[in-house]
């Protein structure tokens, strides 16, 4: 098994090595100054198994090209199997028509990369479950969820919690982390009258005298959450968290979720976090390496993924 990284989390696959005590390849994966990106595979990778770490964030079209021609030149190099690692699928929430003369971004981006030579993927809380069906080749779609609920019970400090789904569209999400922490569900009518523009609705649930914890996949601008989290207190929540696994968190939403009122951001790794955001003192950080790397084992050793989930 040979373990590459592309520039975008390199933080990220630098502990995915450590848990699996297999050093990254080396390759060199530059720009030059008209932006072109060059890939050198520096080892030799004929007939290895090789898994790509890459995650499509920002800046999503310059990551989504060092990851398409670094699978290019791995399957020129003669690898036998190549596995594209993209703990964050950027263009995922572009998984639809929303109007007319409109791109489904996030089919495009599963043919490119089955086109560039990739034989399976293996991602982390696709925006939908349903853009593994993008893929026609084998795509494991793991879930932060048993990352999240670990730091819960260890932390121990929420008693009688209720998680809240920031929009109608996360409940499923929302009520499988509910199940696992023995916490009731509320959920926010949200509505989106523009993109990057959330106004809250209703609360559906009562949240008077609760610890909420709000779950959803992704924080971009951060709206979302800081106006759930104004919601919530209005009617009565005592505090307001957030446990999201991919922090966007585009425009230094950083500096609005520190003015805002939720109390507490939890994001994964999955994305690399900024100095600004490492600095922020209302963002935690999880890690997902051990639970990427262990997915890696197993799809490296042919045994089963989703016996991570039981
Ligand atoms: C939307 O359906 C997603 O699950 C997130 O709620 C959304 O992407 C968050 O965006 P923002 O932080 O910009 O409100």
């Amino acid at each position: 098994m040979k373990l590459i990284t592309c520039n975008a989390n390199r933080l990220l696959a630098t502990e995915i090595a450590d848990h699996l005590d297999c050093a990254l390849t080396d390759a060199d994966i530059k720009t030059f100054s008209d932006n072109e990106i060059f890939v050198r595979i520096n080892e030799n990778v004929r007939g290895e198994d090789v898994f790509v770490i890459q995650s499509t964030s920002r800046p999503a079209n310059d990551n989504l090209m060092e990851l398409l021609i670094t699978i290019d030149a791995l399957r020129r190099a003669s690898t036998s199997r190549i596995t594209a690692v993209i703990p964050y699928y950027g263009y995922a929430r572009q998984d639809r028509k929303t109007d007319g003369r409109t791109p489904i971004s996030a089919k495009l981006v599963a043919n490119l990369i089955s086109t560039s030579g990739a034989d399976r993927v293996l991602t982390m809380d696709l925006h939908a479950g349903q853009i593994q069906g993008f893929f026609d080749i084998p795509t494991d779609n793991m879930v932060a969820l048993p990352v999240m609920v670990d730091d819960i019970t260890r932390r121990n400090d929420v008693s009688k919690p209720m998680v809240v789904s920031p929009d109608v569209g996360g409940v499923v999400r929302a009520r499988s982390f509910a199940k696992r922490i023995g916490a009731d569900l509320a959920i926010v009518d949200k509505r989106r009258p523009e993109a990057g523009v959330s106004e809250v609705m209703n609360i559906i649930g009562d949240v008077s005298g609760r610890k909420c914890i709000l779950v959803d996949d992704i924080c971009d601008s951060g709206g979302t959450l800081c106006n759930a989290a104004i919601a919530l207190k209005e009617q009565g929540a005592t505090a307001v968290s957030a446990y999201i696994t991919h922090g966007v968190l585009s425009n230094h939403a950083i500096k609005r979720i520190e003015k805002s009122v939720m109390d507490e951001l939890v994001i994964c790794n999955t994305i690399q976090p900024s100095e600004e955001e490492l600095a922020s003192k209302k963002l935690r950080i999880l890690s997902v390496a051990p639970l990427l790397g262990e997915a890696i084992r197993r799809i490296a050793n042919n045994e089963s993924v989703s016996k991570l989930f039981d």
